[in-house]
């Protein structure tokens, strides 16, 4: 259960601040059936990313990690935005939010109505040429894999970011800038260890950005960088605090 004076003065110091960057990792997608990668059902622990998420695993089987990301496409095919994804995108219909960086490669925050939604890790229904660079976007989880290029015939691979590889020079640009212009940065379900993703919240720390943070357990970043540690499902703690600031943003326009 979320501590409610935590979450009032969370929703007191975003309402006054304003200028929010939500940095969301696959915590925020749980409730919506979307499996995370660290924690007791993790999928990590039934997978290794070093033989399904690296560059080297996919020229060693491109077959096998196509297979992976197929039937993760099939998951998040069924998944739905939950109250969490919702609420962040009410944030932006409220003016209050910069953007959300995001290291999930779903698209829930974009199917829950966000508009800046900056991809940190790609999306997963995203493909790119390994020979000519074609990008092509997949309704629904591809038939025959691997895919090959319609322009050229080369093979296709997932358009995401695997261990050992840089996150795409844009996308880590706009994170940066955003965070940079922010006054709060909303940490919701990440673990907090995968870099440089990680060093966005201590980036707002040092730039003297308040951290809050959503999460159903300490993270890695909790000890070190956070200022409010809300303990919770974002699912749940999120609509909560939301309905909080519009609660204080009425009563400084009533006022
Ligand atoms: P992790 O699986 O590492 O962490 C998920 C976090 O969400 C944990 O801290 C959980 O405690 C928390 N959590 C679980 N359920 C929650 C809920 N209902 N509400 C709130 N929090 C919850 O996921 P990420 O930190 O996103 O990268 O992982 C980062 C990157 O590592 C991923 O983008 C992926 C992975 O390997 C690549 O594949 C490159």
């Amino acid at each position: 259960m979320v501590d409610e004076p935590l979450l009032d003065k969370a929703a007191r110091l975003i309402a006054r601040l304003g200028r929010v960057t939500a940095l969301t990792g696959a915590g925020i997608s749980a409730d919506s059936g979307v499996p995370t990668f660290r924690g007791r059902d993790g999928l990590w622990r039934r997978f290794k990313p070093e033989e399904l998420a690296t560059p080297e695993a996919f020229r060693r089987n491109p077959r096998l990690v196509w297979e992976w990301y197929r039937w993760r496409m099939e998951i998040i095919a069924k998944a739905r935005p939950n109250p969490g994804h919702y609420a962040l995108s009410e944030l932006e219909r409220l003016g209050l939010l910069e953007c959300i960086v995001t290291q999930n490669v779903d698209g829930l925050h974009q199917k829950a109505g966000s508009k800046r939604v900056v991809e940190l890790h790609g999306n997963i229904w995203r493909a790119r040429c390994v020979e000519c660079g074609y990008r092509l976007v997949f309704e629904k989880p591809p038939d025959d894999i691997p895919p090959r290029c319609p322009r050229c015939g080369g093979l296709m691979r997932p358009d995401v970011v695997w261990f050992g590889e840089p996150i795409p020079e844009d996308a880590w640009r706009e994170a940066v800038e955003c965070t940079l212009r922010s006054r709060v940065m909303l940490v919701v379900g990440t673990s907090g260890v995968v870099y440089p993703a990680a060093l966005l919240p201590r980036i707002a720390r040092d730039n003297g950005t308040l951290v809050v943070e959503v999460n159903v357990e300490p993270s890695a970043l909790t000890e070190e960088v956070t200022d409010i540690f809300l303990q919770g499902r974002a699912a749940d703690v999120l609509p909560r605090l939301v309905e909080r600031v519009k609660k204080y943003l009425r009563a400084t326009t009533s006022s």
